[in-house]
């Protein structure tokens, strides 16, 4: 039986969703329309998280902070239980959140001009982490085989070699298409980025939102030679919605590599530290939040069921992905003719969908969208009418 709210939506004009407000300037203040795109849930927080943050607030000074215990043994739980990775406190450093650390962790361990590695398509941000900063970004570009990406570890290898690539940045899960790498094919890439000194910075961000039947691993999990050459970072934000708080988990455990990067974040910043609704946002998630997610899950999987079905039944030439993690569903719409301007003009103009559009992870992207499935069904179920009305009618003109 269901516990929790995942029925109301609450529109989030005027208070900064950026997603919103794209809606906003394209149609107004439509309260029936709920965008697709932003990696956020339109999910309601957890009772649990949001009755004790105000618990907290009514009972607390919110003054300058540290890190408390409290946070790091959450963190610790978390790994140990959902992850069965055991880690010390030490390693944990906290940041203000998975892309601050990933442009942190570039500057601190590249130099200008160096190659950083990464599997594209992918998360954005990454390539704004390398290029912003004058690293080079050094793509390697996955396959798709039967509707899932694969690696071409022949080509990444040749990449490790160059001496000038120092780094991978390993999207795990992947975003955009919710592919779970599997333990034999990061001990591949492991090993690889082992033999030809690259060091990895794993970003596992939706290592909470596993789909049935799927399992994740944890990079620094393969074993001591893998954990002693990473950076791991996680977060309660994507799990729990929570992304406002701006708090994330840095997991070090080689402790050179955890001297130098605290070094970095010393010397960069006055302030290394998060903020103290962060700790305890994160912590309340991580201490009680598991039920929550669990049925979070059951409806995101539920909601991917739906599209899948309606996809097939309507729509054989797109593409669908499976969806092994996280809410994001991938899709190919390039079998239907439209170039990847024209779709997104459909979508957004004619159907109203908001989207992701895929050019944006990359130019493999191109004619791909990315449908955020982390909203109330009948959110999806609207949408899928003005998609059929608006592409049956395209596709008829075609
Ligand atoms: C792979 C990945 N990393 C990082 C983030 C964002 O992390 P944060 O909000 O902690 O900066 C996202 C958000 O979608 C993501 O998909």
């Amino acid at each position: 039986m269901k516990k929790y709210d995942f029925d109301t939506v609450k529109p989030r004009y005027g208070v900064g969703s950026g997603k919103w407000n794209e809606v906003e300037k394209e149609l107004g203040r439509d309260e029936k329309i709920v965008p697709f795109s932003v990696a956020d849930m339109e999910f309601q927080i957890a009772p649990e998280i949001r009755d004790g943050l105000c618990d907290f607030i009514q009972n607390t000074i919110l003054g300058y902070s540290n890190p408390t215990e409290k946070y790091k043994d959450s963190v610790k739980m978390w790994q140990k239980s959902m992850h069965e990775w055991e880690i010390d406190t030490d390693w944990i450093l906290p940041s203000h959140g998975v892309v601050d650390a990933f442009f942190s962790a570039v500057k601190c361990y590249t130099k200008e001009n160096e190659g950083v590695i990464l599997l594209t398509p992918v998360y954005y941000p990454m390539y704004e982490a390398i290029e912003n900063n004058n690293r080079k970004i050094i793509s390697s570009e996955l396959k798709i085989v039967n509707n899932r990406y694969e690696i071409d570890y022949a080509d990444f290898e040749r990449k490790c070699k160059d001496k000038n690539n120092t780094m991978f940045i390993l999207c795990s899960p992947h975003n955009p298409s919710g592919r779970i790498w599997r333990s034999e094919e990061l001990k591949k890439l492991g090993d690889i980025c082992n033999q030809n000194n690259v060091i990895v910075i794993s970003d596992e961000i939706h290592n909470d939102l596993i789909m049935p039947g799927h399992k994740h691993t944890s990079y620094a999990t393969l074993g001591k030679e893998y954990e002693n050459n990473s950076v791991i970072l996680t977060s309660a934000s994507k799990s729990f919605n929570i992304a406002g708080l701006q708090t994330s988990n840095v997991i070090i455990a080689n402790k050179d590599l955890r001297d130098k990067f605290f070094k970095y974040i010393k010397t960069t910043t006055s302030n290394p530290k998060c903020n103290i609704i962060g700790y305890k946002g994160t912590e309340i998630a991580y201490n009680e939040g598991k039920e929550w997610l669990d049925e979070c899950i059951n409806i995101i999987y539920k909601n991917y069921q739906l599209i899948k079905k309606f996809m097939n039944e309507n729509y054989p030439e797109i593409e669908i992905f499976d969806l092994e993690s996280t809410y994001l569903m991938w899709m190919d719409f390039s079998k239907l003719g439209f170039n990847y301007k024209e779709l997104e003009e459909m979508n957004k103009k004619e159907a109203k969908l908001f989207f992701d559009e895929g050019y944006v992870f990359g130019k493999e992207g191109e004619c791909f969208e990315r449908w955020n499935l982390a909203t109330p069904t009948y959110t999806i179920e609207d949408a899928l009418k003005r998609f059929k009305k608006v592409y049956d009618n395209n596709l008829k003109n075609k």
